[in-house]
């Protein structure tokens, strides 16, 4: 690449370079007014996006190790093999029941009829499972006995295919034809990458077998079925303002009857119906013909998912149209009712006193206390008067019942272009509260943008930046990387975000996770397998971001002018109140070391030590790597202060952030301060 055009192009483009000034000092002095805060930044500012694609919820956080539990993928013995010593027809039959549990119609029935014959079943888990030596396992199911007799055998396989665990399970007989749970635990006596899970048939009889499920019990929280804690812990670092769920193209599905429905995803799980994810077929080039959604993880779950990390929860609705690059389908206006009502009735399910009836809902699911819902997305990705005559229906009944409720908008696919140019005048014209712009392009983008919204207007429908990163390649390229070019480009424009945050007031990177042997979209902000994860640079810029977020902007000039581009730096500050912090960010994209003095005013006797942590590398392409120590991360230094004045060095392709204790402003408290 020609490094020089990359970093030529946003400042031109941007229309404000002006020829480099001869004091090569005053030139790179920036000045912090950090007793002049210019915009409040909310505390929904930095946040983060969830969809179920790369495996991102089954096989990804959810922490369940079997994959098609309950045999109701197209293909029912999907991920499952039969082992078995002599062939008897009919031995392991799958069964439907469909009239009786439409949700849940399938199971498993084993006959074991020669007490010498090995009979015996074993999952391959989501590209296996990962086995931690050691740690305690959950083995559960429902069962039922026709025939009692059969006791079962359970054993973890490691991918070299030694035993490394294994209990046995002897199920109690069940009256008549009723569903038990049986349950056992045992240990793993040796780790594994991509192990398997072997259920062998012993005795002789009949059992019936649904939901085979397999958990760690080193979940987040420890909660029984829970989630993967290194990935949920990953989230809770960056102590993210909020978090958008369940997507992405998943709200919408591929038509309607596979759009994404809450109310389905409460409860016992044999009663959330699995449905196939749109991610399963979307791509030719990365097929995933085993990618189902179980729903073990539910609204419920997100919504607990979010109080965990402090986060405030985003839910997205599908607004009455399935995603417009598959079917485009529409529900007619005079039955979009029943759409409407989800949107209602989500809000009671989040806010609703124990007395209501989805307040009773969530209250009976263990969470008495309300979950503090104040924003809602309608719709994802759409677009067109389509979109626009269904958000009307949806913003008059919501805002009539739950005025406080701030709806988030789409403005389609992309940041400009037709779509974009018809929604976003609709939506100002509706006063939208949020509208969700979305940009998947290359890092000069991302440059060129830093001052995109510098001239948006001020008292108007706010800005979330609700699905952005930087593509090395492009958009939707198998060879998009996750490299320091883009999560530098991204820190650039992140500047412009922070500074405009009187307008932006919220911004999500997107994709958030995935798996390194099932993804089908890259780049993502943090990169798994079975038992570790990865945070790519832009993960790090992402959480640099979030924990310096601050209370306020204050300005940081250069030569009395904001700097988004020349000579390569970008700059932004923030004072954080409860904290009293001065905050400021700087981006140089460069490949030259820069000297930048940072004048601090407003602050009395302003001298002391300061924190720098920079991240940074010389090489644009430098990726972090999975099972490798994370050649981009931060690094913390001491840098002193005096007078107000301190050095900073931005060297070559680096992000800083300085961060320093502030003493009294000259009125004695910051000013602007609530
Ligand atoms: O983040 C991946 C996809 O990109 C999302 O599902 C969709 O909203 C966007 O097109």
């Amino acid at each position: 690449m020609n490094i020089s055009k990359w970093l030529a192009v946003p400042v031109l483009a941007a229309g404000l370079f002006t020829p480099s000034r001869t004091d090569a000092q005053q030139k790179n002095e920036i000045v912090i007014r950090a007793n002049t805060p210019v915009a409040e930044v909310q505390p929904t500012m930095w946040g983060i996006f969830f969809e179920d694609i790369n495996l991102g919820a089954d096989g990804g956080i959810y922490a369940e190790l079997v994959k098609n539990r309950s045999f109701e993928f197209n293909e029912p013995m999907m991920g499952w093999k039969v082992r078995q010593s002599t062939f008897h027809e009919g031995s392991v039959l799958v069964l439907n029941r469909k009239e009786e549990t439409p949700a849940n119609p399938r199971y498993l029935r084993v006959t074991r009829q020669e007490a010498a014959d090995t009979l015996g079943i074993s999952n391959e888990g989501f590209r296996g499972m990962g086995i931690k030596k050691g740690l305690r396992y959950d083995f559960s199911m429902m069962y039922r006995l026709p025939a009692a007799g059969v006791r079962l055998r359970i054993e973890l396989v490691s991918s070299g295919g030694q035993v490394i665990g294994s209990t046995t399970l002897a199920p109690a007989v069940t009256p008549g034809q009723e569903w038990r749970r049986a349950a056992v635990s045992f240990n793993a006596t040796d780790s594994t990458l991509k192990g398997r899970l072997n259920i062998w048939f012993e005795g002789s009889g009949v059992i019936d077998m649904d939901i085979v499920s397999l958990f760690p019990t080193d979940t987040w929280k420890g909660r029984p079925g829970g989630m993967r804690a290194d990935m949920i812990q990953m989230l809770a670092d960056m102590k993210p303002g909020f978090i958008r769920f369940p997507g992405g193209c998943i709200v919408e599905g591929h038509d309607l009857a596979l759009r994404y429905q809450w109310k389905k995803t409460l409860g016992a799980l044999e009663d959330r119906q699995l449905i196939v994810n749109r991610w399963n077929y979307e791509f030719a080039h990365r097929p995933t013909p085993d990618y189902f959604q179980t729903f073990g993880l539910g609204f419920y779950e997100y919504f607990q998912l979010a109080e965990d990390i402090g986060a405030s929860p985003l839910p997205i609705l599908n607004c009455g149209m399935a995603c417009q690059f598959n079917t485009a389908e529409v529900v007619a206006l005079d039955e979009l009712d029943p759409y409407v009502q989800d949107a209602l009735d989500l809000i009671e399910f989040a806010n609703g006193d124990v007395n209501t009836k989805w307040g009773k809902v969530r209250a009976d699911l263990g969470h008495p206390a309300p979950f503090h819902l104040k924003m809602m997305g309608i719709g994802n990705e759409n677009w067109g008067p389509q979109y626009i005559e269904r958000l009307k229906v949806f913003t008059k009944a919501i805002k009539e019942k739950y005025p406080d409720i701030r709806l988030v908008n789409s403005s389609g696919t992309d940041p400009n272009g037709d779509r974009y140019e018809y929604l976003n005048k609709e939506l100002r014209g509706m006063h939208a509260d949020i509208i969700d712009e979305h940009y998947y392009r290359q890092p000069e983008w991302f440059l060129q943008n830093a001052r995109r919204y510098d001239s948006f207007p001020r008292n108007a429908s706010k800005i979330f930046a609700g699905e952005y990163a930087a593509q090395s390649d492009h958009t939707v390229s198998v060879k998009n990387q996750n490299n320091w070019q883009t999560a530098l480009s991204e820190a650039a424009f992140m500047t412009g975000l922070e500074r405009n945050a009187d307008v932006v007031a919220m911004a999500s990177y997107a994709p958030l996770f995935a798996h390194v042997d099932g993804w089908q979209w890259t780049p993502d902000l943090i990169w798994v397998d079975n038992l570790r994860v990865n945070g790519t640079p832009n993960y790090y810029v992402q959480k640099l971001f979030s924990v310096n977020k601050g209370t306020n902007v204050v300005p940081a000039l250069r030569n009395n002018k904001t700097l988004a581009g020349e000579d390569s730096l970008y700059a932004s500050a923030v004072i954080d109140q409860a904290a009293g912090e001065l905050i400021v960010k700087m981006v140089n994209v460069s490949a030259t070391a820069q000297t930048v003095q940072l004048r601090i005013e407003g602050i009395k006797k302003l001298s002391g030590s300061a924190t720098l942590t920079v991240l940074q590398s010389p090489a644009l392409e430098a990726v972090n790597r999975l099972g490798e120590a994370a050649v981009v991360r931060p690094a913390d230094k001491e840098v002193a202060v005096k007078g107000g004045k301190v050095n900073v060095d931005a060297g070559p392709y680096s992000f800083t952030v300085f961060k320093v204790r502030m003493g009294e402003t000259p009125s004695g408290r910051i000013s602007g301060a609530k």
